[in-house]
């Protein structure tokens, strides 16, 4: 997984995070191992920023790709994905691997079921 960790850090020099400072890096792995990064966009009307993590994955399935393996995020203090992100990985990538980073080279592990349990998804809408 350094790789996909690796490709989330180089996102995380892109972020456009001129309000917050906060800088967030995130890269998808998809099934064909292929990987796509993003990195948080903000707005000066700030309800119009898009996280790193839909970022990457908005890219990754305007670029073809709809079956995920693994999402890694990165940030300085190892900030876990936010709720409307975990709503997106979910509805996405269904049960996969997240590594969350930190700036000085720690990784947790572990998966989209634990940050979102019980979660709302397509399966009411049939
Ligand atoms: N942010 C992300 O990119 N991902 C998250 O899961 C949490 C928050 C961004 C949004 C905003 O640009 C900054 O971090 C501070 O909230």
């Amino acid at each position: 997984m350094d790789k996909l960790i690796e490709a989330a850090q180089l996102a995380q020099n892109n972020a456009h995070a001129p309000y917050s400072k906060y800088k967030v890096g995130a890269a998808v792995l998809t099934a064909d191992d292929t990987i796509i990064s993003g990195c948080n966009v903000e707005s000066s009307s700030y309800g119009l920023t898009c996280c790193a993590e839909r970022a990457a994955l908005y890219s990754a399935i305007s670029n073809g790709h709809n079956k995920f393996k693994a999402l890694a995020v990165i940030t300085k203090d190892g900030g876990t994905p936010c709720g409307a992100c975990r709503q997106v990985i979910w509805d996405l990538c269904g049960n996969i691997l997240i590594f969350i980073a930190d700036g000085d080279g720690n990784v947790a592990e572990t998966t989209s079921t634990n940050l979102l349990p019980n979660a709302f998804d397509d399966s009411s809408l049939k």
